[in-house]
């Protein structure tokens, strides 16, 4: 029987394009440049499954509505997924899948890599040395915020929240609180000792770092308004490794201008790479080029999860990490 052919709409790491090349008839992006809309349809055309991503333009009813179409199956290079309409996926009959679990770790290291750079300044310090402006240590020199023992709001509370907390309240003494319509398993709020709030709005007023862990789209599309970020403590700091439409950009600039709150730190951003123009000369602002499952070890495990639900679909089995 011949191989599934398989589309990878960017290029992967090297080892995960192998094992790609090893188990399926592949076609590559080999000068990865994001494909146009008519390329996207022409891979669901010819394609028996494609890997897309989060920086892809989005699958939608559109693109899945191509005149032939082959592939059925969408198996995303990502744990996020609003880059696939899953609505017009299921209603075409097309599977979908996910990457969780891999970048647990890694997404969740990104978080608090911001928590600390923007709390204790360290984006700015590092401005200071490189620009040769540093004229030597004094007593009171870009005083910052303490992270030890402040309290960390979690917006969602699934595997990359949990993650966050585990490093925020057993490395960094912080005290969790967190609002998720799908609150986890009491065993786990408890093993943080974390506090359950009945609304976003509750942790909001009470945290002193709020870090956004809910999907992206939907409901949650511009969840940090002007009238939320007001909510939060006028000390406090707005993390998001999520996606960047859960913050309205505009919003949070004029948050930040007026001292609403006192800082963000942004993985993600509504229209990457664009970024909000106002952002990029703040000093209390840390920017990430969306970096959360960066690492060598975490791109070749989310490939070939990838290629594993491929595999799965393939051979008649579920896909493991089936989301449509
Ligand atoms: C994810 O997996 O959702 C990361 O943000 C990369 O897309």
């Amino acid at each position: 029987m011949s191989k599934p052919k398989v589309v990878l709409t960017r290029k992967w790491p090297a080892i995960a394009e192998a094992k790609a090349q090893a188990m399926f008839d592949v076609v590559l992006n080999e000068n990865d440049q994001k494909l146009s809309v008519a390329a996207l349809k022409e891979a669901l055309r010819t394609a028996d499954a494609v890997c897309p991503t989060v920086s892809d333009f989005q699958i939608d009813k559109e693109i899945l509505s191509v005149a032939g179409r082959k592939c059925k199956i969408l198996s995303n290079f990502g744990v996020g997924y609003n880059n696939i309409d899953t609505v017009a996926a299921k209603a075409a009959g097309v599977v979908v899948t996910n990457t969780p679990e891999v970048l647990t770790d890694c997404t969740a290291d990104v978080a608090m890599g911001l928590l600390l750079a923007v709390a204790r300044r360290l984006g700015e310090g590092e401005r200071l040395v490189r620009n040769k402006q540093w004229d030597g240590w004094c007593p009171t020199h870009m005083l910052a915020t303490k992270v030890t023992g402040k309290k960390l709001g979690c917006i969602g509370f699934g595997r990359i929240a949990q993650a966050v907390a585990q490093k925020a309240h057993f490395g960094f003494g912080m005290e969790i609180i967190f609002y998720d319509p799908y609150p986890p398993a009491t065993a786990v709020i408890k093993k943080f000792s974390a506090t359950q709030k009945d609304a976003v709005e509750d942790v909001l007023k009470d945290s002193d770092f709020v870090t956004l862990h809910c999907p992206g789209g939907g409901a949650n599309t511009h969840l940090m308004n002007a009238d939320r970020l007001g909510m939060m403590k006028t000390s406090a700091f707005l993390i998001n490794t999520a996606r960047g439409d859960v913050v309205d950009e505009q919003a949070l600039v004029q948050a930040l201008r007026d001292g609403v709150i006192r800082g963000a730190g942004l993985d993600v951003f509504a229209q990457e790479p664009t970024v909000t123009e106002a952002l990029l000369s703040m000093e209390n602002v840390v920017l990430l080029p969306h970096l959360g499952s960066a690492t060598t070890e975490t791109r070749v495990a989310m490939g070939l999860r990838s290629l594993a639900n491929v595999e799965a679909f393939f051979s008649g089995n579920e896909p493991g990490d089936r989301v449509a």
